[in-house]
């Protein structure tokens, strides 16, 4: 445990650019990692989920090397050549990692055991496992379809046609990588759209990728499998979950101005920037443009009132990993902030709905849990009391950063239990507050 007090700070003044997108690096490198040839990456988000998505494709047989700050090379094997790896694949702290190569390994002729710290043992793996089987995989998994878990992965795999049972990337993308070294076509419903960086990235190594969206806004994309991936030079465009962070931080602390380049802004993604100008926030986008196929810009961020609002459940899943930070904003807003539709939030590497009702209230915040959402009487603007002990925050890298961010809010600072997951993430986090409030 690495515990640290965070102390209310005067105004944040700068420019950051925050690490390279998660969701995006661990693609890059699993994709790297079935097309024949090099694969050069740049920005990439060296946190230690995205290493074990790296270290999991060396011990399948790619050649995944690091050049620089952010700049790695990955030699693939080739769609269908994945090897068999020879010890059990470690995934830390990381679903994305878990379930996106469930998926690559469920259509290769591989058996393979999946490992996990305390908190990803406890994450559901039913949601993969289910279309997983249906195109032939076999599992052996612990006690409700969780970690530790060994997969033989079938070959030829079975193409199916799967509706999303929940809004979730990780399935849509966990069933698109299995149809890639699946015969025919295998096609994924989606009727509330997620993060799109699969599709994306599929089409920009060379898949054959269709997308249809019905009048009522299902997406029905399918992929026709033994593909044949080409390599790519991908540059990595900033976080906004970790931009996320900063956002809100210049938002409450009185006096900030503060520049995050180079963000993310796939709309897919870009749901709280919507909401926090909805309550108020200035948030200006700078020089629009295009990184790595995907739409980024600066944003300048200025401290603002802010006032509760109720937030529109069908924006939840273009926020999702957000709302912890959202709501430190409701905390420090004037009036009422009413979320809901958020059950997913429970299933995260934390039950994020009951771990941040309780580190809000202990830091002095008006909360109220419901079952799916919190409802938050904001401040005003006033400083939140703080906190006298430690916060649990159950190795969760974004309920740390949140409450990192509550305490430049607060009167007396508020404690973290502990800092170390944030390098899953966002290894440089602490060093970039500590240097915007200098
Ligand atoms: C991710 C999808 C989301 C998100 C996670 C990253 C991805 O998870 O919370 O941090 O990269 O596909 P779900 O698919 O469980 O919503």
């Amino acid at each position: 445990m690495r515990p640290r007090r965070f102390l209310p700070a005067g105004p944040l003044k700068g420019r950051i650019r925050v690490p390279g997108d998660k969701s995006i690096s661990h693609r890059s490198i699993m994709l790297g990692a079935l097309a024949v040839g090099e694969t050069r990456v740049t920005g990439l988000l060296e946190g230690e989920d995205v290493l074990a998505t790296a270290a999991a494709m060396r011990a399948m047989g790619a050649t995944v090397e690091r050049n620089g700050e952010g700049a790695w090379s990955v030699h693939g094997v080739g769609v269908g050549a994945l090897l068999q790896p020879q010890s059990p694949l470690d995934m830390g702290n990381s679903g994305t990692s878990t379930r996106l190569l469930m998926g690559l390994i469920a259509s290769h002729p591989i058996t393979a055991a999946f490992t996990g710290d305390a908190s990803l043992s406890k994450r559901p793996m039913g949601r993969v496992i289910d279309p997983l089987s249906q195109m032939g995989a076999s599992f052996e998994a612990s006690e409700g379809g969780r970690l530790p878990l060994i997969l033989k992965g079938a070959s030829p795999a079975v193409p199916i046609t799967y509706r999303l049972p929940v809004a979730s990337a990780q399935v849509k993308s966990a069933v698109l990588l299995a149809g890639l070294n699946t015969p025919g076509i295998t096609t994924v419903i989606e009727p509330v759209p997620t993060r799109d960086h699969s599709e994306r990235m599929l089409r920009g190594f060379g898949a054959e990728l269709d997308v249809e969206i019905e009048p009522d806004g299902t997406r029905v994309i399918s992929i026709r499998g033994e593909a044949e991936l080409r390599p790519q030079v991908i540059d990595v465009p900033g976080d906004p979950s970790s931009a996320a962070f900063f956002l809100v931080a210049a938002l409450i602390t009185p006096g900030s101005e503060v520049v995050i380049e180079n963000v993310g802004l796939n709309p897919t993604r870009a749901g709280l920037v919507d909401v926090l100008r909805q309550m108020g926030g200035h948030i200006e986008e700078l020089n629009p443009r295009e990184v790595g196929g995907e739409p980024v810009a600066d944003l300048l961020v200025k401290h603002s009132t802010l006032k509760g609002i109720e937030v529109d459940p069908a924006i939840a899943p273009s926020m999702i990993d957000e709302f912890p930070a959202l709501f430190v904003a409701a905390a420090l807003a004037e009036g009422e902030t009413v979320t809901s539709g958020l059950d997913e939030l429970r299933v995260k590497e934390s039950d994020r709905l009951a771990v941040m009702a309780a580190a809000l209230t202990a830091s002095g915040a008006r909360i109220d849990e419901r079952a799916d959402g919190l409802v938050i009487t904001g401040s005003g603007g006033d400083p939140l009391p703080g906190t006298e002990g430690p916060i649990a925050t159950h190795l969760d890298h974004r309920i740390a950063m949140s409450m990192a961010v509550a305490g430049l809010a607060s009167r007396d600072g508020v404690e973290v239990d502990d800092t170390r997951p944030i390098a899953t993430s966002f290894p440089v986090f602490e060093a970039m507050l500590d240097g915007l409030s200098a």
